[in-house]
């Protein structure tokens, strides 16, 4: 008998503010025109007083949990990937799983910054395959504008905040064609950790810290791994680039999706881009678009889904689902 961890729902939550290009241009040296060439995003969104990440992760959690037609009580594994947890402890995901009302199951969070939600669903998925758990919620979730430096014009322009959930339900495969998830692949590379980074941290300074990035050389990295990272996946699948129906990146930068997507001969229109909407949103961003592209019927039942993100770590991964 083979076990898969199929998606069975997915949700999302944006903070109320929405924050243009023009706003931030009056906040530093900026204008729309350099933020849509170089990044391609046009809007972002801000949390405002009371929005935290555990209330906008559990907005998205509840969504998710509609969509799949399943009680929270039913569900036994919270894994949430963030960056930006309401405290340094404890984990963000036992706030949200208290805030569901399914205590007593496993929740934990996973720290690897814009790959975090790869990173969370492949150790949902390795637990759910194992027996571990039946059914799990799957979260990113951040507030990156709390850990900006606003007076900062290289990152803050970049980043925005929100969340995104996904149910999976481990489920009996053994046909070919069951759907979901049928390869994760994962990596780090500690090396890089100086080009994308918080000045600061509780065992260090004692104190939150801010973003640093240097922008240039994140970029290069970034299209390299996401292109290697696409190629093992399909490659323990044994499927082509052509057999994939949509990919779902992490959403940085149209340019990295342009160019990653020209890499591997992907054709523009199969890229789901939401990065004009949302900013970058770290771990929250390719839940954030996945839900996106099933809300609007892009995404069907049967599709191939590759999803993709790279981060500060660096770490980066990608995994394919079958919906
Ligand atoms: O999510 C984790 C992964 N993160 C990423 O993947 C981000 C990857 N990097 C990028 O997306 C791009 O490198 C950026 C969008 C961050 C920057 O774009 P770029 O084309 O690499 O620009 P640059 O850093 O080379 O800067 C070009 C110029 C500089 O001026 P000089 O030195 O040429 O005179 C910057 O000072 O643009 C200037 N600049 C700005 N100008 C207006 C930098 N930020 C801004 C700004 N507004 N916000």
């Amino acid at each position: 008998m083979t076990i898969r961890s199929v998606l069975t729902g997915t949700g999302s939550a944006l903070p109320k503010r929405a924050v243009s290009n023009a706003e931030m241009a009056q906040m530093v040296d900026t204008s729309d025109e350099w933020i849509v060439e170089r990044t391609g995003i046009r809007n972002r969104y801000i949390a405002g007083e009371g929005e935290t990440t555990s209330t906008l992760a559990t907005e998205a959690a509840r969504k998710a949990l509609i969509a799949a037609g399943l009680d929270a009580a039913k569900i036994d594994l919270i894994v949430l990937a963030t960056a930006t947890p309401d405290q340094t402890f404890p984990a963000t995901a036992t706030i949200v799983q208290h805030a569901l009302g399914c205590n007593g199951g496993i929740a934990f969070d996973v720290s690897a910054v814009c790959s975090g939600f790869l990173y969370a669903l492949g150790v949902a998925d390795s637990m759910l395959r194992t027996g571990m758990a039946k059914r799990a919620l799957v979260i990113g979730a951040e507030t990156f504008s709390r850990i900006l430096d606003w007076d900062d014009r290289t990152t803050c322009v970049l980043f925005g905040d929100g969340a995104g959930a996904v149910v999976l339900e481990a489920r009996d495969s053994d046909e070919a064609d069951a759907p979901g998830i049928l390869a994760t692949r994962l990596h780090a590379d500690g090396a890089h950790a100086c080009l994308l980074y918080v000045d600061g941290g509780p065992s260090t300074t004692g104190t939150v810290g801010k973003v640093r990035m240097k922008g240039r050389e994140v970029f290069r990295h970034a299209v390299t791994n996401l292109a290697d990272v696409l190629r093992e996946v399909l490659d323990d699948t044994g499927l082509t680039a052509d057999q994939i129906d949509w990919v779902v990146p992490h959403q940085a930068n149209a340019r990295i999706l342009d160019a990653t997507a020209r890499k591997l001969d992907l054709p523009p229109e199969k890229v789901v881009i939401t990065v004009d909407q949302h900013a970058n949103t770290s771990a929250a961003s390719v839940p954030l678009a996945l839900d996106t592209a099933i809300r609007d019927g892009r995404i069907q039942p049967g599709h191939m889904v590759m999803l993709e993100a790279m981060g500060g770590g660096f770490t980066w991964g990608a995994s394919l689902i079958r919906i």
